[in-house]
């Protein structure tokens, strides 16, 4: 029996060797990406290029070998692994041949790869799969891990992705910061070592540095030139990115979900699946990695990203939780004066026993305060639409306040360790989502929501705190599981309301932008980038998110946070998702009149800010202004937004070369949002008004559009003529 057992297992092997070889070069290719693998004699799978596409698919052969695709723990390998398992007899180590591929095209443009690995000694299976958007020039990589050893084996690492990336020298950017301070970018040369950028925080994940990345290789990375990879992985829980230069000068990737306290035991048959990491590989510097990277988001993965977008105002800055029935009424007057479409109300509207008059108590109770709503939302809902607008309504659904009855009736439901003192952030704890009972609770809270009041048109869904006291009462002697099955059980319940409200629009907030993940993108229509809504930090916030994201997922709002003049603040609004958190009454008539201008101009204009190609010009990381524009996909229209920050006395102003334009096509410039004269008697109108250039011109020498006038701006709208 066992020399059978033998015999078979040899010529298992030699078919698989044949198949190896039969199958030696995978291509993962865009219209301007390739990735190629291949596998080695010894039935490994490597990476032999990632890089600009190969014309020519008889030169793939030349390619070297390269590096081993998805590095396992225990065998020759000195560096970081993407996978590390312990077996049922202890054993630690993994050794991944190549089994077998395949390809598909689901869509046209899109095409999808799955290589199978398999250890020959132990059942262990992992499969690699990409996805590809030709046009978009993306790539989407995961892994699963699935096995059928007697027992459940242990992972302590699975990667999503393990890039190979060869060059002279490495520039890794990494967008961090903290509350009202997101997205700062740091751009910094990589050398022999690791360096991490990970969080731990559990539910809101981004709070101090966000889920993506730059690479430039052999430069700092440029707007049009050089070679730059941008990374990010679709995982709205902790993460890791990890770059380790060897001894050699090259350098491997690792993203993943963070496995720091997440030991994962698998059960014989159970597939790990792991996120999602999404690339792309541009040679023509960052804007165009931003721009394919926008597009992409835009067809395949922001919910309804090709539908349009409202323009709101919401009470929070203007009222914060200081409102009434009366007064709520007066502010849907104040929206419909403006010319917006929704009214969303914020945070403060619920609890029964523990009304939520501030942030200590109340989270958990989704029913109205009856001194301040005694009509209920109901009422809300249909004064709002009686006075020409919608009507939205900001939720925490994933949280409790300890005062509050959900608490009291389901202490167990709150993830918190039933031995020691609670800390709390923002006197919240984080609901347990790996308790399907949780999954539904937090499902009928936008359930009741809807069907009680189907009139609502949009939701703020907030998260304003991290997970503390990390325990889980339902995962009882799986505790390093919580942080992975957290995360899966927000997608059963987001994966639920969008099947039921496909067409609902939302906002992913998470205590200003700790959350813009491409995963929970999927479900939302934009995120709140920030609560600091200062003009002038705003331009650095938006900047950087706009290196991934479209203007389009981008709420930004106008309030009175900054001392810039309002007009001001209103051109960086309206650069993203326009909306406003401000009251009339801190406004001039003037101002009043510049910001319905500036809506109808939004309205107008959203084809181009939300759904065109955005080119970064001027950089306020390195000037003392900014400036932004939108293309129209046919190139007939185009908005540049200018800004002049804090210019230095007797700076030389060099003028302005726009990008993205039709060099043969003439355009006439119009300077848009302009306000009369504002409260400091300026009259902005630059001399470029009125005049009719070509995009040649526009692109080679530019417009004289910056001034040295401190926290000014300008927005010209260019029509093909
Ligand atoms: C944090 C958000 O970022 C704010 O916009 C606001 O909704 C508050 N939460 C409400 O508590």
């Amino acid at each position: 029996m066992k020399k059978i057992t033998t015999a078979l297992l040899l010529v298992m092997m030699c078919l698989l060797q044949l198949n190896a070889a039969e199958n030696k070069v995978i291509r993962i290719a865009t219209d301007q990406t390739d990735l190629v693998f291949k596998v080695g004699d010894n039935g490994r799978l490597y990476q032999s290029y990632l890089g600009k596409v190969l014309k020519s698919e008889a030169d793939l052969k030349f390619l070297p070998l390269g590096t081993e695709a998805y590095l396992t723990h225990g065998m020759e390998d000195y560096f970081e692994p993407a996978v590390r398992v312990l077996h049922n007899d202890g054993n630690p180590s993994l050794l991944l041949k190549y089994v077998s591929h395949s390809t598909s095209n689901p869509q046209p443009g899109i095409t999808e790869t799955a290589i199978v690995l398999k250890d020959e000694v132990y059942p262990v299976q992992v499969t690699l799969y990409y996805t590809a958007f030709a046009k978009e020039n993306i790539i989407k990589e995961r892994s699963e891990i699935k096995h059928n050893e007697k027992k459940p084996i242990t992972l302590y690492q699975y990667a999503s992705s393990l890039i190979h990336l060869s060059a002279d020298k490495y520039f890794m950017t990494e967008f961090s910061g903290e509350w009202a301070h997101e997205v700062n970018m740091t751009e910094q040369q990589l050398s022999f070592g690791k360096k991490m950028v990970d969080t731990k925080l559990g539910s809101r994940a981004g709070m101090i540095c966000s889920s993506f990345f730059l690479l430039s290789l052999d430069q700092k990375a440029q707007e049009n030139t050089g070679d730059v990879l941008f990374g990010t992985i679709a995982w709205t829980g902790n993460f890791r990115f990890t770059f380790e230069v060897d001894n050699m000068n090259k350098l491997r990737i690792l993203s993943g979900i963070n496995p720091y306290a997440s030991e994962y035991t698998l059960k014989p048959g159970e597939v790990f699946s792991t996120p999602e990491f999404i690339f792309t590989y541009s040679s023509e510097g960052k804007g165009k990695a931003s721009r394919d990277f926008h597009d992409w988001a835009r067809k395949y993965q922001l919910k309804n990203g090709e539908g349009s977008r409202m323009s709101l105002l919401n009470n929070w800055e203007a009222t914060y939780f200081g409102f009434d029935e009366a007064k709520l009424k007066e502010l849907f007057g104040e929206a419909a004066h403006l010319g917006v479409d929704m009214f969303l109300l914020d945070d403060g509207w619920f609890g029964t026993k523990y009304p939520r008059n501030d942030d200590s108590q109340g989270l958990g109770d989704w029913t109205e305060i009856k001194e301040k709503l005694p009509n209920g939302i109901g009422h809300l809902v249909k004064e709002a639409n009686a006075q020409g607008v919608k009507f939205g309504l900001w939720i925490e659904p994933e949280m409790v306040n300890p005062k509050s009855e959900l608490f009291e009736k389901h202490p167990d439901w709150a993830i918190h360790l039933p031995n020691r003192e609670t800390y709390y952030f923002r006197n919240q704890l984080v609901l347990d989502l790996s308790n399907p009972a949780v999954q539904d609770y937090v499902f009928g809270i936008v359930d009741n929501l809807m069907t009680k009041y189907p009139g609502i048109a949009y939701f703020k869904w907030d998260c304003n705190s991290p997970i503390t006291n990390i325990y889980s009462a339902y995962l009882k002697d799986k505790q390093s599981h919580i942080y992975i099955e957290h995360v899966r059980g927000l997608y059963n319940v987001l994966k639920r309301v969008k099947a039921k409200y496909p067409e609902l629009p939302m906002m992913l907030c998470s205590g200003g932008g700790a959350r813009c993940d491409y995963e929970a993108l999927k479900y939302f229509t934009e995120f709140w980038a920030s609560d600091n809504t200062d003009g002038v930090e705003r331009i650095y916030i938006q900047w950087g998110f706009s290196h991934l994201f479209p203007a389009k997922s981008i709420a930004a709002h106008v309030t009175s946070w900054g001392k810039q003049p309002l007009k001001f603040r209103l051109d960086v609004a309206m650069m993203c998702k326009l909306g406003f958190d401000i009251q009339l009454k801190e406004m001039s008539e003037n101002e009043q009149k510049l910001c319905q201008d500036v809506v109808k101009n939004f309205k107008r204009l959203q084809p181009v800010i939300l759904d065109g190609d955005m080119y970064r010009l001027v950089s306020p990381y390195d000037t003392d202004h900014a400036a932004v524009i939108y293309n129209s996909k046919d190139k007939n229209k185009a908005i540049l937004f200018a800004y002049d920050i804090h210019p230095r006395f007797a700076e030389q102003l060099q003028p302005v070369r726009l990008n993205g334009l039709d060099p043969d096509k003439r355009y006439k410039v119009e300077e848009i949002n302009v306000i009369k004269e504002d409260r400091q008697g300026r009259r902005p109108m630059p001399s470029v008004n009125g005049q009719i250039y070509s995009g040649d011109y526009l692109m080679k020498v530019g417009l004289p559009i910056l001034t040295s006038a401190h926290t000014s701006s300008h927005v010209l709208e260019l029509t093909a003529q």
